[in-house]
């Protein structure tokens, strides 16, 4: 096979893609069970500090809540004791031995493998392998080097990290390897492990995240048979920063022993500035990019938005149709999964696509910390 000339960019294809979500499930009962013994707990062991108001009395979360304001009903998780145990919060996941596979690389191998079947490719047929997503277990070896060798992949393997824009920057980086000719198949694994970055004891956002890794290939169309997968027709990717989505965890830490294990170290966010700040700018992104490509909201047949927020998914489809969407042009996840990061889109294309004909248009579309936003346009084959 030879590789495309820089001149003619090849057309590439999502051939197939994959989910693996923790069989672990936490409910919004069980986990405000445990949130809210966690703060009597907490209000009785200070009683006389809040009394004498050193202390402010933490407030209880509720079900009904959590419903509204975001549409989570329940997510998978990696480990359940952990995170329900009110005295102590975190999953539980024991350090393994450098012999055996890292938890990411065993999530992204099962995903992997799903995405292999369903494009009908062996593992030695990809030739590049990204990991890409907001938490990373370690520095180095890159996850996605470890999760090539497991798997036999060929070619190069490399980490990234967009937060949750990280899986459709992914794609643009897969897409841009097949059109510059360094890769003919591209594995894109978003292996998210949310409940190691969230406070647990934190209302505000206790409720918000939930664990899974997605897989999606990419391949140069020449090399797919006719009528599998979904073109794609473009990518777009935005990024302005803001601080509204922080998590200070790194390297560094050790160098100020006073601010280790502080709440600055896990993911922080002012929910209601990003919720106001993102929508506009993803609605115009999405409408900007459909354009550039002579085309028009309405030619889309289906939206797969990144699930952070089922208003704000709402508020965007919105502002891009110019009415309500349905559930069937933009289909919702968040209630089983709740906020996956990057895999969170990628699920919802994954479990809502089989239904869609010859000429369908849709768009994969991710937003989160950064701020970033990635926007990949798809024609079904
Ligand atoms: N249980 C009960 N009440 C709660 C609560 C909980 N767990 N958490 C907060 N509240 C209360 C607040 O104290 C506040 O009370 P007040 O009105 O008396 O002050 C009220 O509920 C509203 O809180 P607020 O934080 O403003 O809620 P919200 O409607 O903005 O919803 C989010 C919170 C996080 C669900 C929402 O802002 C969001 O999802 N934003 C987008 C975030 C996003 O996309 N992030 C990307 C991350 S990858």
């Amino acid at each position: 096979m030879t590789a495309p000339t820089s001149q003619a960019l090849a057309a590439t294809v999502i051939s197939g893609s994959g989910l693996y979500a923790p069989p672990a499930v936490i409910s919004n009962e069980e986990l405000v069970e445990s949130f809210n013994t966690y703060v009597e707990l907490h209000n009785s062991r200070y009683q006389k500090d809040i009394e004498t108001g050193e202390r402010t009395a933490l407030q209880p979360s509720a079900t009904d809540f959590i419903e509204k304001a975001s549409g989570i009903k329940r997510r998978h998780v990696v480990n359940k004791e952990g995170v329900l145990d009110p005295h102590r919060m975190f999953p539980i996941i024991p350090d393994r031995h450098n012999d055996e596979p890292s938890v990411q690389c065993e999530m992204a191998m099962a995903a992997g493998q799903q995405a292999l079947d369903d494009a009908g490719l062996a593992a030695s047929q990809i030739d590049a392998v990204i990991v890409a997503c907001s938490n990373l277990q370690r520095p180095y070896p890159a996850v996605a080097v470890e999760v090539q060798a497991a798997m036999g992949m060929a070619g190069f393997a490399y980490d990234m990290n967009v937060a949750c824009s990280s899986a459709t920057f992914g794609i643009q980086a897969a897409v841009n390897a097949i059109q510059s000719g360094s890769a003919r198949a591209v594995m894109v694994l978003s292996p998210e492990i949310c409940s190691g970055h969230l406070n647990f004891t934190d209302r505000d956002s206790h409720f918000i995240f939930g664990d899974a890794c997605t897989a999606v290939i990419v391949q140069a169309a020449e090399d797919v048979k006719a009528g599998q997968g979904f073109e794609v027709l473009g990518t777009r990717l935005k990024t302005q920063y803001s601080n509204n989505i922080r998590n200070n965890f790194g390297f560094l830490n050790r160098g100020d022993e006073s601010g280790m294990g502080k709440p600055d170290k896990m993911f922080v966010q002012q929910g209601r500035k990003v919720f106001k700040e993102v929508s506009p700018l993803v609605a115009s992104l999405i409408g900007d990019h459909l354009q550039s490509h002579g085309l028009v909201a309405t030619d889309l047949r289906r939206m797969w938005l990144h699930q952070a927020n089922l208003n704000m998914n709402q508020l965007i489809a919105r502002r891009v149709l110019g009415r309500d969407a349905t559930v069937d042009e933009a289909p919702v996840i968040l209630d089983e999964y709740a906020n996956t990061s990057s895999a969170g889109s990628i699920i919802a294309f994954h479990q809502h696509q089989s239904d869609l004909a010859p000429g369908d248009l849709g768009v994969i579309c991710s937003f989160g910390a950064g701020y970033s936003i990635g926007n990949v346009i798809l024609r079904k084959r």
